[in-house]
């Protein structure tokens, strides 16, 4: 019963983790802070075109697609062009994942300012 119950615990602890991660409202000072401090902002503006497309017009383009910040997550860490124009995305591999979830949760968000 006992190895059961760790179970059950291990499945329940999974599972709120699961939901606050996907309800935690986005705290954009992070997700900002994150863009800022990996030079994200030199190439993206949150409401203007710069090399890349702004964090607004990406938010746009996957509005209701919950399979797009798993898709976004490997486009920050590998890399990658097509998607926007022939202009590649240079790859980020010293960024930890956490700080790629936070930073991509912020754009899917519309990158709010507060
Ligand atoms: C050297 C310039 C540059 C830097 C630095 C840069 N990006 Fe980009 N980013 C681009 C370009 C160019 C594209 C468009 C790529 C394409 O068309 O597929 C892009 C696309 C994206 C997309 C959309 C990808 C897609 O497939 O729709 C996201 C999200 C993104 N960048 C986030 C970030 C984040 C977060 C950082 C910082 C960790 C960052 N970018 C740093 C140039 C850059």
């Amino acid at each position: 019963m006992k190895a059961l119950r760790l179970i059950f615990g291990a499945v329940f602890v999974a599972a709120s983790i699961g939901v606050c991660a996907a309800e935690q409202p986005v705290s954009s000072a992070n997700g900002m802070a994150v863009a800022r401090s990996n030079a994200c902002m030199g190439c993206h503006a949150i409401d203007r075109k710069l090399v890349g497309p702004s964090f607004q017009q990406i938010a746009e383009k996957y509005k209701g697609q919950p399979q797009a910040s798993v898709q976004l997550e490997k486009k920050v860490k590998n890399g990658g062009a097509g998607v926007w124009g022939p202009i590649p995305m240079p790859s980020h591999p010293r960024m930890n994942d956490a700080d790629i979830k936070t930073v991509v949760a912020w754009v899917l968000a519309g990158a709010p300012e507060k």
